[in-house]
């Protein structure tokens, strides 16, 4: 989002109670891309599709909801060093014609707001409308659905994409997030630099659970929708959150030459499912130290600047991008693939 955008939205939300104007928008580098998933495929290596996770390092194939991120992590591939939470989506590939896979390079976002310096990974807004209640210890959620093949099942409002046309990630393509020409399916058009990726997750909490069975119903989307903070929650959700985005800025300038795209007039760009843009989804799993995110939240902290109020201390991009992890489910996920890492591993083309 840039600020024009931001100030837009920030004027709707006035009649719509956000008085703060502030949120938390920061970088986070890649912890590490492998098939695992300890929220939909706790303890299983090589699960169905590949992910790319980012943040706190205690990210595991198994994460028990008893034990702290924050305390068990050792750093975080997010800016803010409170922040050990891990976020994770799948994975963008390119489909050559001749068959051939190979991964879409990741960039951070730009625009007034400032510049988000990305070694891989993705961006990460907290945008609170009105007094939010941060998430608590244990908690997890998930957006989207990675099996669905329906684009209109998929509210547009929360998970959209949008073919970015300037070379540069800082000259701001569009209005506010998944409005106007965004789209659910995955862009194919040579004059996209950029895809922009955005994953709104629910604002409205059951207040009881930190988890369901389907990672979806402890939450809900409240009214509204797009960046705004959400409006107000349903009687059965009645505990406002603050919203969590994802924005992932895929990079296929090196592929815009159509020559090269599959002949058979399918999307050259696919996620690590393999069945479309509308299967687009996020994990979200909490790791903030303590009260720290209700602090950020209550102390207005904004963007990805240090905020001693709510003691959130910030790292280098030299720092937060240093903090990685090895695969625990070891294949090729660099270079042009023969096939992607879906059932059986992966081999080199
Ligand atoms: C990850 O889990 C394995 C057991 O599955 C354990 O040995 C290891 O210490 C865990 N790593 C972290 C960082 O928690
Ligand atoms: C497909 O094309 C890419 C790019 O030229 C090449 O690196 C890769 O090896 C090719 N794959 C096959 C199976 O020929
Ligand atoms: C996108 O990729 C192109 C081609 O590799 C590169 O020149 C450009 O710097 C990249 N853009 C960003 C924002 O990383």
């Amino acid at each position: 989002m840039q600020w024009a955008t931001f100030t837009a939205v920030a004027a709707l939300l006035a009649q719509n109670v956000n008085a703060q104007g502030s949120m938390l928008r920061f970088a986070c580098s890649q912890l590490v891309v492998e098939r695992t998933d300890p929220l939909v495929n706790p303890g299983m290596k090589y699960t169905p599709h590949l992910h790319q996770i980012v943040g706190g390092n205690s990210f595991n194939v198994t994460m028990d909801p008893n034990n702290d991120p924050a305390k068990l992590s050792t750093c975080t591939s997010c800016s803010f060093v409170q922040d050990k939470s891990n976020y994770w989506t799948a994975v963008m590939f390119f489909h050559h014609k001749n068959g051939s896979y190979i991964r879409v390079p990741q960039t951070g976002n730009g625009g007034p707001q400032g510049k988000l310096i990305n070694k891989g990974g993705l961006d990460v807004y907290y945008i609170p409308s009105g007094k939010t209640t941060a998430f608590k210890k244990g908690f997890r959620m998930l957006a989207g659905s990675a099996t669905n093949t329906e684009d209109n099942k998929v509210a547009k409002g929360n998970i959209c994409h949008r073919c970015w046309t300037s070379p540069n990630e800082n000259t701001f393509v569009g209005a506010q997030p998944c409005s106007g020409s965004d789209t659910v399916a995955i862009p194919s058009d040579p004059k996209c630099k950029m895809i922009r990726q955005t994953i709104i997750f629910p604002t409205c909490w059951d207040g009881k659970n930190l988890d369901s069975p389907n990672h979806q119903s402890h939450v809900a989307y409240g009214q509204g929708s797009g960046a705004t903070g959400g409006g107000s929650c349903p009687s059965t959700h009645p505990v406002k959150l603050p919203q969590v985005m994802y924005e992932l800025m895929w990079n296929v300038t090196n592929f815009a030459d159509k020559s090269q795209w599959p002949t058979d007039g399918s999307n050259p760009f696919v996620y690590s499912m393999n069945i479309g843009g509308s299967a687009a989804h996020g994990d979200y799993v909490f790791g903030w130290e303590g009260d720290s995110l209700q602090k950020a939240m209550d102390n207005n902290c904004n963007l990805n600047t240090a905020c001693p109020k709510a003691g959130l201390t910030t790292q280098t991009d030299a720092q937060y991008s240093a903090c990685t992890k090895k695969q625990q489910a070891p294949e090729d996920v660099d270079g042009w693939l023969k096939s992607l890492p879906l059932g059986d591993m992966a081999i080199k083309a």
